[in-house]
């Protein structure tokens, strides 16, 4: 299926203001940007550049989709984090001008085609307040409370906001030849604040945004349909939840890195929602 039809389906059977909201999220980050571009070389193209995600590789990679008919795969159109038992961290962009009621979250299986995914519904929404402040799509980040707990492992969120050597994303959006069933992933390499302000002047706010991506070569990042989902380091055994694929011009292009939500900068007020849901 490629990407056009999936948009098709999302938009044309009807799911409203979801679907809708997220299209027009991505027609305004793409408003600037070329479409996503098909990787013209050799490698294989997977999320962008990537390979599918093992079942039991990040449990806490879920779909964020449309409640109503047809599979996970047809409604899913963000991605997501599990960062307690009946909690997601996504992007504000997924969710802005969403409600509870529109959202349901997949988790379970790493193939929105699979009788094993979970559908659950969403209880309760977070949009980040400072979400487009001080530029458009700072602080893009929100929290979904679940209706209940969900099975998997939760990811640490990251508190300090480091260099990285190589990071790790993943999630179900365009792969350059679509959009796959099965979750994909990606190493990117870190892009320091200043190479990222060069690559997009006056759109970063380096405090609330992490940049990932080979400026160099391109070939390698997230893409339409990841949003919302983690960026990954390692540490030790396990791994932490550094960023929220957010926004880039394009997708895997040299010059333009993939931006994402920089979880150290706002952990302490995912913090604070957390508290007031208990
Ligand atoms: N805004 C996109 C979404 O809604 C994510 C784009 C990420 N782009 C990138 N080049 N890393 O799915």
């Amino acid at each position: 299926m490629d990407r056009k039809r999936k948009n098709l389906v999302r938009l044309g059977t009807g799911f409203g203001a979801v679907a809708g909201a997220a299209a027009i999220a991505w027609a305004g980050i793409a408003a600037h940007a070329e479409e996503p571009v098909k990787p013209s070389s050799d490698f294989e193209a997977q999320i962008i550049g990537g390979q599918p995600v093992e079942e039991g590789q990040y449990p806490w990679l879920v779909g964020l989709g449309s409640p109503g008919e047809g599979s996970a795969y047809d409604r899913q159109f963000c991605g997501g984090s599990v960062i307690a038992e009946d909690v997601v961290l996504t992007a504000a962009h997924c969710v802005e001008d969403s409600a509870a009621e529109d959202l349901v979250v997949f988790s379970g299986s790493i193939d929105l085609e699979s009788e094993d995914v979970v559908e659950t519904a969403v209880a309760d929404l977070h949009v980040a307040e400072d979400y487009n402040a001080p530029v458009a799509m700072a602080n893009d980040w929100a929290l979904l409370k679940l209706a209940e707990p969900v099975d998997v492992e939760p990811i640490a969120l990251g508190t300090e906001p480091t260099e990285f050597e190589t990071l790790e994303t993943a999630g179900w959006g365009d792969t350059g030849e679509g959009f796959p069933p099965i979750a994909q992933w990606v190493e990117v390499p870190f892009v320091n604040d200043a190479d990222c302000e060069a690559a997009y002047p006056d759109e970063v706010d380096a405090a609330s945004m992490l940049c990932a991506g080979d400026i160099e070569n391109g070939g390698v990042d997230s893409c339409q349909g990841d949003s919302g989902g983690p960026i990954m380091t390692p540490a030790g055994d396990e791994q932490v939840l550094v960023g929220i694929v957010s926004w880039g011009y394009g997708c895997a292009e040299a010059g333009n890195p993939g931006v994402y939500g920089e979880v150290a900068d706002f952990n302490d007020a995912i913090e604070e929602v957390l508290a007031g849901w208990e």
